[in-house]
């Protein structure tokens, strides 16, 4: 990187040791409290949170499930907007008595859909401190929820395709909801950017498939039959069976455009910017101004992306900067390592030039509605991106999760999350660990550290796990002197330019959490743990504000039980009763910036 920052010198906390304690865990002087959480009002006229008797009615006005991506708009220096995802549901931890899709209640259905999408809240500073508590008097004029039901428009190339058309929607431009919104990101104009992921899992068919629509159904693992373990959601709306409706899955797997300021604006999936199970949509603009978006697809083996628009971002002119999305290039990495030694083994070397790296490229799929993939249309490329990236030699990842781009030095960091079917055979450099359990982090240095640049340089800083495993590796940092740390997922970076890493489903058996890294220089490589989450959650959408007092976590999942110690109780958090997923606020108690 060209620039300096993220050398870590200002982090002094004290890590928080790995736990398994059903709270969350903050170093010493910290502390952290509940902002909002799951069932809180977000619209007039929500009721009371009521475990007992949850109504669909209530819950379109409640703070919906398992919130995971989570962003800040400031709106002068004691309120702001929260935009939070709510990804999926966890019916068993929802409903007393459960008894999963076919035997679930059409009100149990209702209720699980309103609490997808996502939902704007306002929040207010406590005093002078760094914690944020959600506003529930007043005027909150910006508070909104989005569902499963929600009107949304389909934009760019790929809009209104046959592909996309349905009995319900014969022109193939509006979309009912979104759905398994997990990672996302804020244009350059203000906008959230939300990723919608594992759409698949919300869709049956109950009599087949077309024989044309079954290769890329089974390409994005979207069901040809009736899972044991589905929700069900066709007992309640028709369009969910593919038997009946097979293009309705083709409308999800967007990335989701919306204005947090304007609680009434159709939100717009983007076609331009592929259809995969979308993590990340982390913007940027290049030398020359134009908006770039950088995303990833979480699946084994997938791939990462890009996308430049052709037009130029214009400051302050909010109508030109919303059609950018629409019409530019649409990319996937290719990755080439420079060293005969590809694999990181028991033995712990390091290839014989000292680094796992190399060179990559941005090969171009699609630019405005012109395809460059033989044999598929471009409206082809944009619904079936998994396909077209198969076929032009992208590079096969473990599982692209989060994407950031360091704001000091330009560098765009990638947290490739594990990959346990990695065979030795599959090993490459960018992805130098077989049987990948704990993930890894990539480092992309774009030519000229420029975003619209189409090569780039590339390594790995981290390969995670517990720091005696020699099979790990933390940028040549003393490994005596690291948190262990398993299963990156999403990333944020302090205004240094320290990386911050969240995790999902630490293979170590301790409870997942938020840790540091410093990125450059002696402390390159040097992770230390600043929180753990409550027992069998996932630690989700950190974000560090900008005056650097507030760290935001969404603590997803509480209660869910994921393997480490199927005997434990089931978790509490955060009222000692039935867990409710809800976003946390920590700082310093003496007013000390994040880390410090
Ligand atoms: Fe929803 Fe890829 O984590
Ligand atoms: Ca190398
Ligand atoms: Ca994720
Ligand atoms: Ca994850």
């Amino acid at each position: 990187p060209a620039r300096p920052g993220g050398g870590g010198h200002r982090l002094r906390f004290t890590p928080v040791a790995p736990n398994q304690d059903d709270k969350v865990t903050v170093p010493d002087g910290y502390e952290a409290s509940v902002v909002v959480g799951w069932g809180d009002p977000v619209l007039p006229g929500a009721p009371k949170f009521d475990f007992d008797r949850q109504t669909p009615e209530a819950q379109a006005r409640q703070f919906g499930y398992n919130c995971d991506y989570v962003t800040f708009f400031p709106m002068g220096r004691d309120r702001a907007l929260l935009w939070v995802n709510h990804e999926y549901t966890d019916e068993e931890l929802m409903f007393r008595g459960y008894q999963g899709g076919a035997a679930a209640t059409e009100q149990q259905i209702r209720i699980a859909m309103a609490a997808h999408g996502g939902s704007v809240v306002e929040i207010e500073r406590v005093g002078r401190t760094g914690r944020w508590k959600l506003v529930t008097r007043g005027r909150r004029r910006f508070n909104r929820r989005v569902t499963a039901h929600t009107k949304m428009v389909l934009t760019g190339p790929a809009a209104g395709h046959p592909l996309l058309r349905t009995a319900a929607d014969p022109r193939g431009r509006e979309v009912y909801g979104m759905l398994n919104n997990c990672a996302g990101g804020v244009s350059p104009w203000g906008t959230v950017l939300t990723a919608e992921e594992n759409f698949n899992q919300y869709f049956v068919a109950t009599n087949g498939v077309p024989a044309e629509a079954k290769p890329a159904f089974d390409r994005y693992g979207v069901p040809t039959n009736v899972p044991d373990d589905s929700r069900r959601w066709d007992r309640v709306e028709e369009r969910f069976d593919l038997s009946k409706h097979p293009n309705e899955a083709n409308r999800f797997g967007w990335i989701v455009e919306i204005d947090p300021f304007d609680p009434h604006s159709a939100p717009r999936k983007r076609t331009h910017l592929g259809r995969f199970k979308h993590e990340a949509a982390t913007s940027t603009l290049s030398r020359d101004k134009r908006a770039v978006i950088y995303m990833g697809d979480d699946e084994r083996f997938d791939y990462i992306y890009k996308f430049v628009s052709s037009g130029r971002y214009v400051p302050g002119s909010r109508r030109h900067n919303m059609k950018l999305l629409d019409h530019g290039t649409l990319y996937v990495a290719k990755f080439t390592g420079d060293s005969p030694e590809a694999e990181i083994d028991g033995s712990g070397k390091l290839p014989s030039d000292g680094a796992f790296d190399g060179s990559g490229e941005w090969i171009p799929l699609v630019r405005g509605d012109r395809s460059l993939v033989p044999g598929m249309t471009a409206a082809e490329v944009l619904v079936h991106t998994r396909l077209a990236a198969d076929k032009v030699g992208a590079t096969k990842m473990d599982r692209p999760e989060d994407i950031e781009r360091n704001p000091r030095t330009g560098a765009i960091y990638v947290a490739l999350t594990n990959n346990t079917r990695r065979t030795p055979g599959q090993v490459d450099e960018a992805n130098p660990r077989p049987a990948n359990k704990h993930g890894h982090i990539l480092e992309i240095v774009e030519r000229g550290n420029d975003a619209g640049a189409t090569t780039f340089r590339w390594s790995v800083p981290l390969v995670a796990g517990d720091p005696k495993d020699p099979a790990t590796y933390f940028a040549g940092y003393d490994k005596s002197k690291v948190s262990p740390i398993s299963c990156p997922d999403n990333l944020t970076f302090d205004s240094d330019g320290n990386l911050w890493i969240s995790t999902d489903g630490n293979a170590l058996g301790s409870n997942d959490g938020l840790f540091a890294m410093p990125v450059q220089g002696r402390e390159r490589g040097h992770v230390r743990q600043f929180l753990t989450v409550p027992y069998g959650a996932e630690t989700c959408g950190p974000l560090i504000t900008k005056d650097q007092k507030t760290v935001f976590v969404a603590v997803q999942h509480p209660g869910e039980i994921t393997g480490a110690s199927p005997d434990k109780p089931a978790s509490r958090w955060p009222d000692g009763d039935q867990p409710r997923p809800s976003v946390v606020s920590v700082w310093h108690e003496r007013g000390r910036d994040i880390g410090a």
